[in-house]
């Protein structure tokens, strides 16, 4: 059996650091893609890479591309292409911008890797996933958007520090979209095994959260010159992996809903179980009443995102 082919557009940091974190776990044979304009930094980017596999010891090749002949053919291609937020900008100022951008890309990608299961990072992910998902034409489950493994990570991290604890101990789980209107669940969090009620108070808990959805602009006022991309290219080297190793992954993605939760077909992020297939099956769980008016706000808010790129791809066309 030969190795996945994975393609990564957008060279940036997001993706040439996801592009890293594939290539040290062997995950396959990596395209990294950036425009023209960028000449020869994505070719730059894999032959440095390429060049680290001897130290850290992977097997993969790792080629630069401009155009998508070299990614033709590709079982997963993740898109990071766009602008990245500013300070005093929001996930939502990049919306008509990134959204010519995802469209064009997603037309390419329909194009050469017809097969793909296509990953989404770029921001407003919630819109930009949509927008992948209706240039391709795909499988609604084969267009997938990350957004809550970066999310419940943070969210991880800063009780792993709080209580003192291995991360490695914390499991947890944030639903809705990547933005102001994430839904914490608590309901959902344990450390080794302990539910999170039993071990910090709710104030502790909610400035926790507060924090986790804050993360992003936590990241951005300190870097000042971009946004996160350590965390975010790791959560989607893993969700690669959970594909290309058909590991049957459940972890929050950004998934096409339908009936499920009542969402009526916009991507939101839920507990998926993530394999070879793309999205796999959505897992639904009865939400409590705060849960559910707090994910009922969120889907308002990634539907009118949603209605907002509508109508300024109409303009635009
Ligand atoms: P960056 O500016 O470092 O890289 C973006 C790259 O995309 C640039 O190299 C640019 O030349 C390239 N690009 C632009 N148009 C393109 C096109 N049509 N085809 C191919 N490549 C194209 O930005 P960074 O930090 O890598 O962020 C990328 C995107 O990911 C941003 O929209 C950012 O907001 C988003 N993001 C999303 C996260 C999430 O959790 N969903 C987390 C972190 C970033
Ligand atoms: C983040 O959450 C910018 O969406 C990006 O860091």
């Amino acid at each position: 059996m030969g190795r996945a082919k994975i393609t990564i557009v957008g060279a940036g940091n997001v993706g040439a650091t996801c592009a890293h974190w594939c290539a040290a776990a062997e995950l396959g044979d990596i395209v990294l893609l950036d425009v023209p304009q960028t000449e020869k930094m994505p070719m730059g980017k894999a032959l440095d890479l390429m060049q680290s596999s001897p130290i850290v010891g992977f097997d993969a090749n790792i080629t630069g591309a401009t155009d998508y002949g070299p990614s033709a053919g590709s079982d997963v291609v993740v898109i990071t292409a766009g602008i990245a937020r500013k300070p005093g900008m929001s996930r939502d100022d990049l919306l008509s911008t990134n959204a010519k951008i995802v469209t064009a890309v997603s037309e390419q990608v329909k194009a050469t890797s017809p097969n793909a299961v296509v990953i989404v990072v770029s921001n407003p992910l919630d819109a930009m996933v949509q927008r992948a998902f209706q240039v391709t034409g795909f499988a609604p489950g084969k267009v997938i958007g990350q957004a809550g493994v970066l999310d419940t990570a943070r969210y991880r991290t800063f009780l792993a520090m709080e209580l003192g604890v291995s991360v490695e101990d914390v499991s947890a789980l944030l639903m809705g979209g990547h933005g102001d209107t994430m839904v914490p669940m608590p309901s959902c969090t344990s450390v080794g095994g302990i539910p999170i009620r039993r071990l910090l108070s709710e104030e502790k808990l909610n400035a926790i959260v507060d924090r986790a959805r804050n993360g992003g602009a936590e990241i951005v006022a300190l870097l000042k010159t971009g946004s996160a991309y350590y965390a975010p290219a790791a959560a989607t080297a893993q969700m690669v992996e959970a594909i290309v190793r058909d590991k049957k992954r459940l972890i929050p993605c950004a998934a096409y809903c339908d009936k499920e939760y009542g969402v009526g077909g916009y991507y939101v992020g839920v507990p998926c179980i993530l394999g070879a297939k793309g999205v796999e099956k959505i897992v639904e769980l009865e939400l409590d009443s705060q849960e559910q008016a707090a994910f009922a706000n969120s889907v308002t808010a990634v539907k009118s995102l949603v209605k907002t790129m509508g109508e300024l791809m109409a303009k635009a066309a």
